[in-house]
């Protein structure tokens, strides 16, 4: 690992801009956020909307869950519509169940264009939250052991982004059938399906909110008494997994555990979407 000497933005704040549906990419935001001075955490998809363009600090961070081996595709949307300004040390924290793909090549590509690349590239490795493909619920043992694992990990990025230090990701090689199955992931789940898939179920459904509170695309709302997906989804599974009573479904998502990050409870998600 080496010392980075860059001259950096004077103004010593950080920003770190967030995707997150299940809380493991929130809980490493709120970890760095604890231990870096001036630290804010923006919500990718609000400020999207916001339409802010411009952005400035000594230090810029992206926080995201990989899907299907890649970046999700809100936040290479977010890249291609804002611009960094002056000089950042600029990372990106990427959380997987593990298989990472082409992330960091993708966002390595979209900086780029403002002729910018990753100083950092972080893999986080945690519970992966992807129970409508293959993937399915770990058992608590192996999620204790995860997070536990993923804690002395964000301890170690933390050091490294304090001391701008640079870490590059070495990539592994992806099996074809995970290759295959992300590919039909993306056209299946993001192209065609998207939320329209979801169902929830009547009887089990208490009409708490919970999934309008979490999800990260404000895609959800209540109307006359029903859930109602509004086909903005980025099929980062928060609805499926908060709900309390396991009321909603997508495809062969029946009778397995649903998960979310221990320390990340309801009002972290919401608050997080509000801040920016
Ligand atoms: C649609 C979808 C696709 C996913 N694809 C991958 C993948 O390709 N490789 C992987 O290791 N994990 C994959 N995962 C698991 C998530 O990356 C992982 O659980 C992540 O930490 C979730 O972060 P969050 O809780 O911040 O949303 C996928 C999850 C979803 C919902
Ligand atoms: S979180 Fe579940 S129970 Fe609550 S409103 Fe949504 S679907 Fe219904
Ligand atoms: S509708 Fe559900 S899966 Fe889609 S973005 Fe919202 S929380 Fe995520």
């Amino acid at each position: 690992m080496k010392q980075h000497h860059l001259k950096l933005n004077e103004n010593n704040s950080t920003i770190l801009f967030l995707f997150s549906g299940t809380g493991n990419s929130l809980n490493a935001a709120i970890r760095i956020q604890e231990n870096i001075e001036n630290c804010e955490i923006l919500s990718i998809p609000e400020v999207l909307e916001e339409k802010k363009i411009t952005y400035e600090a000594a230090k810029i961070g992206f926080i995201f869950p990989v899907h299907f081996l890649d970046a999700p595709n809100i936040v290479r949307e977010f890249l291609k519509n804002i611009k960094i300004t002056g000089n950042s040390y600029v990372f990106a924290v990427a959380t997987s169940g593990g298989e990472i793909g082409k992330t960091f090549q993708t966002i390595n590509k979209l900086l780029d264009l403002q002729n910018r690349k990753l100083h950092s590239e972080f893999s986080l490795v945690l519970p992966s939250n992807s129970i409508i493909m293959e993937d399915r619920s770990s058992t608590p043992e192996v999620v204790d052991r995860l997070i536990k694992n993923s804690e002395v990990r964000i301890n170690e990025i933390i050091k490294i982004i304090t001391n701008n230090e640079i870490e590059k990701f070495i990539p592994t090689r992806v099996s074809f059938k995970n290759r295959f199955g992300s590919l039909m992931g993306r056209i299946f789940l993001y192209g065609i399906f998207n939320d329209r898939r979801f169902k929830v179920d009547k009887e089990k459904c208490i009409r708490c909110g919970t999934c309008v509170s979490v999800c990260p695309m404000n895609n959800i709302e209540i109307v006359d008494d029903k859930v109602t997906y509004n086909h903005n989804c980025e099929v980062c599974l928060a609805c499926i997994h908060w709900c309390p009573r396991n009321a909603i479904e997508h495809f062969n998502t029946r009778g397995i555990p649903r998960y979310h990050h221990p320390n990340i409870k309801v009002k972290h998600m919401r608050d997080y979407k509000s801040k920016s």
